[in-house]
């Protein structure tokens, strides 16, 4: 099932998104949350670490599992997916850091740390909640288009594009890894309920198609609609042909 929430504003979709997230780990303490970077969910963990603080909401029990990780960072890295989730979120709630999980992109063997990563998670057992930003291209996590898809968490290769598009976070493109560690869509269409959020124009055309069109692994977001329980989160711009 596809339930689509269309939001009048900034405030409006970080507070839908964190608001799940929250009601979640209201109703199940122990919750495993699959977590994800980009710009996308800053403003939710934002209005999460809020709720924290308020006294609302409580990870002191929940485990996160992360979608990918750079290879070839240190995970001190400013651009780090480590860094980036303790800074934006992990340093300022009551996760205990031994329950947060990032794939490790700073392993001496790559291909080793995408099996210690799928073996993680499959001891875990099942992500109650996976949240999912979209890429341009229609990937989500690392998982770029392709004519075949992996299902377990593995290394890829990025995109032109997507090293493009996250080069404004680098001070050049060349400093942008060209290789990914990410969850694959298997384990990603694992969870229990999986929490899709877009905002802005720019994200409006590759949205409809990931919902509205085929199901290819050309867009490897179109494999969504094949999963029982998806929340879909945007703005105005992003679901405007939604
Ligand atoms: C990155 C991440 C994805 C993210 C996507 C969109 O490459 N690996 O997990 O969803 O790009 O990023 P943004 O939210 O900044 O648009």
């Amino acid at each position: 099932m596809l339930n689509i929430i269309k939001t009048n504003s900034e405030q409006q979709f970080n507070e839908t998104g964190a608001g799940i997230i929250a009601s979640l780990l209201q109703s199940n303490p122990r919750a495993i949350l699959g977590l994800a970077t980009g710009s996308t969910p800053v403003g939710v963990y934002e209005k999460l670490i809020e709720l924290y603080k308020e006294g609302s909401v409580s990870f002191k029990q929940a485990s996160s599992y992360n979608l990918d990780e750079y290879i070839g960072l240190p995970v001190d890295h400013p651009e780090s997916y480590r860094r980036f989730m303790d800074e934006k979120l992990f340093n300022h709630i009551d996760i205990l850091s031994e329950n947060t999980h990032v794939p490790s992109g700073a392993a001496a063997n790559p291909e080793q740390a995408a099996k210690d990563y799928a073996n993680l998670l499959d001891e875990a057992g099942q992500i109650d909640l996976q949240l999912l930003g979209l890429g341009h291209n229609g990937h989500i996590g690392f998982n770029e288009p392709a004519e075949e898809l992996t299902g377990p968490p593995h290394v890829v290769k990025l995109e032109e594009r997507t090293r493009l598009a996250n080069a404004r976070f680098f001070p050049s493109i060349d400093e942008v890894p060209t290789h990914a560690l990410t969850m694959g869509i298997g384990s990603i269409l694992q969870a229990k309920q999986i929490l899709l959020m877009a905002k802005g124009e720019d994200k409006a055309k590759v949205i409809a198609k990931a919902l509205k069109g085929p199901i290819t692994t050309k867009c490897p977001a179109s494999l969504l609609q094949t999963h029982s329980n998806v929340v879909v989160v945007v703005d105005q711009a992003a679901g405007r042909y939604l």
